[in-house]
């Protein structure tokens, strides 16, 4: 390590992002991207932005992108935050709220960003163990904390929670402040942006990158309250005070615009989903319920690495984690309905392999 490096950063493990191959070989199902084209709209923005544009700053308060996210969610735009990727809003939302004399607490298994950000701000942190179900056990947070962070649906579980148990939390707790990462909600997962009208502690956090094939674009947004909406807007004049750049802010607008187009992507990927948890439960692998663009699968007797070398010889990246109580797991991102019924044809002969080599 350089000699140079800051204490904390000498102690940082940063977060590493699943591998995209330059080279188009694989079936990419590894990073919860989109198969799907973004809206119609947003080519169209694409392909006739004027290079003239790019001479000028962009607009530092993304007044029309917050205006198209707002008009979609039926909320004033003072209500919506706007940065680079949902990444960089949690960023600024662990700065802008937590500190080092605060504790903050989210679960053990969730998105592996949360640690990372803590440690970055010096923000003292507890986990708290999901339940043997894979669900999120509020009973188990300590009292005291100055937030909460949760993704629901979880990462990389997939699994959901009713916004109903928020609510209690929300309730319960108005002194801790909640954020709830959304970033896979809008494939079935319940929204709790109708709460931030009536909860000064919740904050919803939001990215275009999956449902709304973004990731290239890197554009995310908080919705909450404009006291909430105030700290990330200090944050990020304190640090950058023109994040997203102007042709991130035409192109999402348009992809707001374009509700239909939207919805129908969205329910191609449910329904793509859906039939491949049906394939691979009738080879008895084991899924968990999804509310997201992924599935969380595990084969019994087989290690999630193994599967992951498997499939990746065979041309298909998935996602697996090193960790206590995710060892036998891999996370699959949904692809095309083709690209699936490949990954469960695979899957199927891998099971067959297994139980051959059992019976011998
Ligand atoms: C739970 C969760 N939150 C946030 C993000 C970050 O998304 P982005 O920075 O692309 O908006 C991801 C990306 O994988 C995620 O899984």
């Amino acid at each position: 390590m350089n000699r140079f490096f800051s204490e904390t950063v000498k102690s940082l493990t940063p977060y590493v992002p699943g591998e995209q191959p330059k080279d188009g070989r694989f079936i990419k199902l590894n990073t919860n991207e989109n198969p799907y084209p973004p809206a119609p709209g947003v080519e169209r923005v694409l392909r006739e932005l004027p290079a003239e544009i790019v001479k000028l700053y962009p607009d530092p308060e993304a007044i029309a992108l917050r205006s198209a996210i707002a008009d979609f969610y039926g909320v004033d735009p003072a209500w919506v935050f706007a940065g680079n990727g949902s990444d960089e809003v949690l960023a600024f939302l662990f700065q802008a709220f937590f500190g080092r004399e605060d504790r903050i607490a989210f679960p053990d298994i969730t998105y592996s960003f949360y640690p990372v950000y803590a440690k970055l701000y010096s923000i003292p942190f507890v986990t708290v163990p999901l339940r043997d179900d894979w669900s999120i056990d509020f009973s188990g947070y300590p009292a005291g904390l100055k937030g909460i962070v949760l993704a629901n649906p979880n990462a990389p579980t997939s699994v959901g929670l009713p916004s109903m148990a928020i609510e209690a939390l929300l309730r319960e707790r108005p002194d801790t402040l909640v954020a709830v990462d959304e970033a896979y909600a809008d494939f079935g997962g319940e929204s709790v942006i109708p709460l931030t009208a009536r909860y000064e502690n919740l904050i919803v956090v939001k990215t275009m990158s999956k449902s709304r094939s973004f990731a290239g674009l890197r554009v995310g947004y908080a919705i909450g309250n404009p006291g909430l909406i105030e700290g990330l807007v200090r944050v990020k004049d304190s640090f950058n005070s023109y994040p997203l750049d102007v042709v991130a802010q035409r192109a999402a607008a348009a992809s707001f615009r374009d509700r239909d187009y939207f919805f129908s992507m969205r329910d191609k990927v449910i329904a793509t989903r859906e039939r491949f948890v049906v394939a691979l439960r009738n080879d008895g692998i084991q899924v968990l319920d999804s509310k997201a663009n992924f599935v969380f699968a595990s084969m019994p007797g087989i290690p999630g690495g193994e599967v992951l070398v498997y499939l990746r010889e065979r041309g298909i990246l998935v996602r697996h984690f090193d960790k206590p109580r995710l060892d036998g797991w891999v996370r699959i991102s949904m692809g095309t309905d083709a690209d699936m019924e490949k990954v469960a044809f695979l899957l199927a002969e891998m099971v067959r392999q297994r139980d051959g080599r059992t019976a011998d």
